[in-house]
């Protein structure tokens, strides 16, 4: 049932440890909208990194989990034929609208409300997990990367997205500005603006991916890629399973359920069309490349065009002066980043697609 509480301030009980309820009425509150701001924050590009997560899971993988899964965004692109595959989250709201999109077709992925810190999944039960942008809310993350070795087989893989705090460089001023200013504004579009103060501060919490990299070598993964986007604004790693964790100390319940998972088909026997793999040719190869292409144009046309209105018209604006130059700064770095993104897919275009 949807939270008729107001949002909680400051919320700090979001930061606690393992505080699943917290952040499940928190992203209740927020799943009417959180598909476009999610679009809106990420430029649009989000699509583009969950498909390059998509390609760090081998094709043989039998069962695979998208954990913190949330309205299933990331889910698609694991559907094989034959293959398990699951989403599972705390948020009920967030599962609805999975639920929503999927169905419940044989092929359909299968649907649970599940803690991460306490997953119905049987001892190695899993080939691949996946999570995308939700590592960073699971508090203590070692005590939930011991459940994700638990839950994985050996050898299995952990491939995660994540958004990343700004790092030292040039765009780093950018960066945090995006991220303390204009992230909180955008969620005022959202059900629950703390949500996004939330967001803003967990990613700061998160840090740039250091730390990250070592709980993951603690839990007994081996970190085989790594890699980042829009400037390292999100960080892609695939980590494999290469050693059991120690146990748990003598008293600690263990979590789990020893049933077998069952094989997905349909209840009423009828023939579907099987998920077929995305097609990965030169040209969806072309075709994706072209519409970055024309998305950094089309932001290079806005950004100039705000640019323009901003030399015109900012003493008359009613913002202050540090922020008035601010927004002249962002502007130009946008505009700078986006011509240079537009520049280098258009090269890329010229030559040959990538081999993967
Ligand atoms: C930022 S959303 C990401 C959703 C989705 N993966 C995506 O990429 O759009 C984070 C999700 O993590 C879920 N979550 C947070 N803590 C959790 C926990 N302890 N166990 C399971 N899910 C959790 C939230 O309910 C939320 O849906």
């Amino acid at each position: 049932m949807r939270s008729t509480a107001p949002p909680s301030e400051p919320a700090v009980e979001r930061f606690e440890p393992r505080a699943v309820r917290a952040l499940a009425r928190m992203f209740d509150d927020v799943s009417g909208r959180y598909d476009l701001l999610n679009s809106i924050l990420s430029l649009g590009q989000d699509g583009a990194w969950r498909a390059a997560m998509w390609r760090a899971v081998p094709e043989e993988a039998g069962t695979c989990l998208d954990l913190c899964t949330g309205s299933g965004a990331s889910l698609r692109g694991l559907l094989r034929p034959g293959r398990r595959v699951l989403g599972m989250d705390a948020s009920l709201r967030m599962l609805e609208r999975a639920a929503g999109t999927y169905g419940d077709s044989g092929w359909a992925p299968r649907l649970a409300c599940a803690d991460a810190f306490h997953l119905p999944l049987r001892d190695r039960a899993l080939d691949v997990v996946t999570i995308a942008f939700g590592v960073r809310n699971l508090r203590p993350r070692s005590r939930a990367l011991e459940e994700l070795a638990r839950v994985l087989k050996p050898g299995g893989v952990l491939a995660v997205l994540e958004a990343v705090a700004p790092r030292r460089g040039a765009l780093a001023g950018l960066h945090g500005f995006y991220l303390r200013h204009l992230v909180p504004l955008a969620g005022r579009l959202s059900d629950d603006p703390s949500a996004y103060r939330y967001l803003s501060e967990s990613i700061f919490e998160f840090g740039d991916g250091a730390s990250f990299e070592r709980d993951l070598a603690a839990a007994g993964f081996a970190v085989e890629l790594s890699r980042s986007f829009l400037f390292g604004a999100t960080g892609l790693w695939a980590a494999r399973l290469t050693r059991r964790p120690p146990a748990a100390p003598a008293g600690e319940i263990q979590a789990g359920s020893p049933n077998r998972l069952q094989v997905a088909r349909p209840v009423d026997g009828r023939r579907r069309r099987f998920p077929q793999p995305a097609p990965e040719g030169e040209l969806e190869w072309r075709a994706w490349t072209a519409a970055q292409l024309g998305f950094a144009i089309a932001l290079v046309v806005a950004l100039a065009w705000a640019l323009a209105v901003l030399l015109k018209l900012g003493a008359d604006l009613p913002i202050e002066s540090w922020q008035r130059r601010g927004l002249g700064f962002l502007l130009v770095a946008g505009l700078t980043g986006f011509a240079a993104r537009a520049l280098v897919l258009g090269l890329r275009l010229q030559g040959k697609a990538p081999r993967r």
